[in-house]
């Protein structure tokens, strides 16, 4: 039975972790199940919110720790509500980062005030993800991956603390349900099977209990 609405799919993960290449692999096959699919990227750099963003990941400009998260999750905010039009006319939406992202990257910066809790509530009221797949690997793998260090967050420290605290994410709050950790440290082939599979139990999860689309 054709379902009445689309789902929500997030891809988080550190830096070079493969989450691209597995959305994009993840659309493709849903669009061959005859499924209607939005791709979506966080950051939108085409915006202009997004364009700032941009600037500064570069490193072309400077932006105060907070406003930079803040304008990380406007970014988000002008997407929204396509994002609910989408799922509500029954287009899935799968996204490459999304809030919990937002959360752990400045969070990881360590600047006093800017912990987990206050990261998360800007984003509260969000199109709340069915599901989020965290590809997991180590940031010393990631590191071999072809481009890395190009942009501001690149770096090794970085890379691990926000590694951590997605694991802090997964215990300790309210995402916790939501996020299936995948090994990404294995053949593409193999992390696509794993994906596939997630997102077939929390497809079913939404069919069966005719969960609506929920909010952050
Ligand atoms: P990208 O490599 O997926 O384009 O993301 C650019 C960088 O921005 C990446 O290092 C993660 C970081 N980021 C944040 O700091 N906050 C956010 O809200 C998002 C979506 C990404
Ligand atoms: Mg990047």
């Amino acid at each position: 039975m054709a379902s009445k609405r689309g789902k929500l799919i997030v891809f988080e993960g550190l830096d070079r972790s493969g989450k691209s290449t597995q959305c994009e692999r993840l659309v493709t096959h849903l669009r061959h199940q005859g499924q209607k699919v939005e791709h979506m990227r966080f950051p939108d750099r085409t915006t202009p919110i997004g364009k700032m963003i941009s600037n500064y990941l570069s490193g072309q400009t400077q932006q105060e720790d907070h406003v930079i998260h803040l304008l990380f999750t406007a970014n988000r905010w002008e997407l929204a509500k396509a994002i609910e039009s989408f799922v509500k006319e029954g287009t899935t939406v799968v996204v490459d980062r999304y809030y919990y992202s937002g959360c752990v990257y400045t969070a990881a910066k360590g600047v006093s005030g800017l912990g987990l809790d206050w990261c998360r509530q800007p984003e509260v009221g969000l199109p709340r993800p069915d599901v989020c797949i965290f590809l997991d690997i180590a940031a010393e793998e990631a590191a071999k991956r072809g481009g890395y260090g190009e942009e501001r967050y690149e770096r090794k420290e970085m890379q691990d603390r926000v590694r951590e605290l997605f694991g802090e994410l997964r215990e300790h709050h309210d995402e916790r349900e939501d996020i299936v950790v995948i090994d990404a440290g294995r053949g593409v082939e193999d992390v696509e099977e794993a994906i596939q599979k997630a997102a077939v139990k929390a497809w079913d999860v939404v069919e069966q209990s005719g969960l609506p689309l929920r909010k952050v």
